[in-house]
Formats: C-alpha cells, structure tokens, sequence
C-alpha cells in the first residue's frame, strides 16, 4: 500500500510540521511546512489539514512550535505562551473535539512537569507527548480497522461519505481503514463515494486515496446516493465522525445525517468508525455540538468560479449531527459498541477516557 504521511514532524524540539496540503489534490500532491502556530492555525482552518483526528495531531505539534521561542524564557513566560498557544490553536475549528482533546493532553503534560523541570525539559517532554498522540492514533485506527472489518462481508456495496481515511488520520483511516482491513482479509468490496459538497472531500481525497489503494471505488454526486441504494447496489454505509455526544448523536460532514435517513428507509445498515478521542462525554446529546459555519463563497464561488447569484443569502454548516437510533454500530479502537446507546458507550470509552476537559465554553466554539 502507498504510505501518505498526512502530518510529520521533522526536527528536534526546534523542528518544524509539514502538512499534505489537501486542498490542493487530487490536482497535486504537495506540503507545506509550518515553523510557527499562525501557518498552522492557518492551514486547520482553511481544511489544508483536516479530519478529526488529523486536526489533532496536527494541533498538538502546533503546541510544540508554539513554545519554541519561550523555552529559553523563565517559568512564567514559558507557561503563558503556553496558553497562548494552546487557546489560539482551539479557535481554529469549533467541531472536531479531537482539537481540544489534543490540546488538553499537551497542557496536562507540561502542568504536571511544572515546578520539578524547567522550560527546556518541558518543551522536549511536550515534543515527547504529541509524537505520542500520532503514535496512538496510527493504531487506533489500524484497531479500527480489524473491529469493523468484521462488520463487512465479502461482495458488498459500501457508501462512504467526505473523508475518513488516512488523510483525515496518522495514515489509515477510520471509515477507509475499515475498507483497508476487509480488503486485506481477502473481502472484495465495492466503495461508492459521495462527492461531498460544497468542498468535494469525497471526490477530491477518498476517490483519490482508494483509488491510491487499488480500491474499486465508484463516485457519485451527493444527490445520487437514494436512487444507487433502491437499485440494491449499497449493502452498508460507513462514515467517520467529529464528535460523538454521550447518547451516540454523532457529529460528522454536512450530508451524513440524511444518508442515515436514506439508510434506514432503504433497511440498510449504518456505521461510524471512529477513535475514542472523539467521543465527547461532557455533552449529552448531539443537540450540544458546536456546529461549524463556514464562508458562504464556498457555495456561492465553488473553487473560485460564480456558481450563484451574486449578493444571494447563503446558509453554511459544515456538520450534521446524526442521531444515535439511527445508528447500527459505532466502531471505535476497543471493540464495536453495538447497540448505540449511553449505556454501552459508557461501558466501552468510560469516563475517564471520552469525558473531554471542560475547556471554556468560547474556546470550544
Ligand atoms: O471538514 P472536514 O473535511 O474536516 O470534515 C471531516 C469529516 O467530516 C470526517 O468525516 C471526520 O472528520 C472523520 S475523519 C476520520
């Protein structure tokens, strides 16, 4: 299998982050690099690096190139850019609770060091913990891949949405990587895609990246996707999300929550793969997800060109949130939380782990 490195550290703690800059495929593979946060806040919030668990990583180097310039600073300093960094980081993007859960975790790291080891050890030991993060998000998903496979059989139609493969991830995927693993077990799967507007995630990086894959992989317009499972030609739908509430309500790209819909009208069975560093806990149901509203010209000058009226209202969310009866199953690393319900996810991601540190309620959103 080709290996794309959607996020890279190169370098000591001095070093820098490169990106797949993916909004330049399927056209162009190239990268960017990033020596410091505003390129970084920058390249999250324009979708260069994007998908949730991707988003994480990525900010949880960008905490690394943020202290940078303070570890030769005293205690006080050091910990205030810290802040800086980590609260700027989580203004980027209010959806994908995998940014927070990231940034909490590279703050708790330093905090604890705080006091016992000066600015120096603290920026290696940070550099330490986000390789961490990359590290468990590679298995996480290769984890993912082998609990989900199981829930696919040799010959079927799968309908995928947006992009929840090894660009939106370390390098496997979560919805794709579920495709990877039964297609490595010898299942021969037929991959539909959905186009995913207005950005076209789904054309541009899932067609491509299965298609990288030698996956057979047919893509199809949002608007297709009824009539291609009347026809009888999808026997399971499988997404990644960027948030899943305490009940199961899961947050993933605009369009999911209607191909849930479409799913069960066409008795088809609907899952999310997704790691536990996107179950969010603190939030009960899906009513409470921050629902990202993004640039009207997305819309309205598709990829640079008029495609509306000029001057028209426009109305942008990049998420839907998928109630959780309309769910099958949720794959996460630990297994496959079947039926959705609080209880069971409670019982699989527990406390501790899917209950997100309550960073304040602004820089949630
Ligand atoms: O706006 P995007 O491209 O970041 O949205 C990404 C998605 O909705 C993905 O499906 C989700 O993050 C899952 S990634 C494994």
């Amino acid at each position: 299998m080709p290996h794309v490195q959607t996020v890279r550290w190169v370098g000591g703690a001095d070093g820098c982050l490169r990106l797949v800059d993916q909004t330049r495929l399927p056209a162009e593979f190239a990268e960017i690099e990033c020596r410091d946060v505003q390129t970084l806040w920058e390249a999250i919030r324009a979708l260069r690096v994007r998908g949730a668990p991707a988003i994480g990583v990525a900010a949880a180097y960008g905490v690394c190139l943020g202290i940078q310039a303070a570890r030769d600073a005293d205690e006080d300093a050091f910990f205030r850019r810290l802040d800086e960094a980590v609260d700027y980081l989580a203004s980027s993007r209010p959806t994908a609770v995998n940014l927070f859960w990231a940034l909490e975790r590279m703050k708790r790291t330093a905090l604890a060091l705080r006091g016992s080891a000066g600015p120096g050890e603290i920026t290696e030991a940070i550099l330490t913990e986000a390789k961490a993060i990359h590290e468990e998000d590679r298995r996480m998903c290769r984890a993912i891949g082998r609990h989900g496979a199981e829930l696919l059989a040799d010959g079927q139609g799968v309908l995928t949405h947006c992009n929840a493969g090894g660009l939106a991830t370390a390098d496997y995927g979560t919805a794709l990587g579920v495709i990877y693993a039964a297609a490595e077990s010898g299942k021969r799967l037929h991959v539909f895609a959905d186009e995913t507007r207005p950005l076209l995630q789904g054309a541009r990086l899932t067609a491509w990246e299965l298609h990288q894959h030698d996956i057979d992989v047919t893509l199809i317009c949002d608007s297709m996707a009824a009539q291609v499972m009347r026809e009888g030609r999808v026997q399971a739908v499988l997404t990644g999300a960027d948030r899943i509430a305490a009940n199961g309500d899961a947050a993933n790209k605009i369009g999911t929550y209607g191909l849930a819909v479409l799913a069960a009208a066409h008795d088809i069975p609907f899952y999310i793969a997704a790691p536990t560093s996107t179950f969010d806990l603190a939030i009960a149901d899906g009513g409470l997800i921050p629902i990202e509203q993004r640039d009207p010209a997305e819309i309205t000058h598709g990829f640079g060109r008029p495609t509306a009226p000029d001057g028209i209202h426009v109305y942008n969310p990049a998420f839907d949130v998928t109630p959780a009866r309309l769910l099958r199953a949720i794959v996460c690393e630990r297994g496959v939380i079947e039926p959705v319900t609080a209880e069971r996810i409670a019982a699989v991601v527990g406390e501790n782990e899917g209950r997100k540190p309550q960073m304040n309620a602004d820089k949630r959103r």
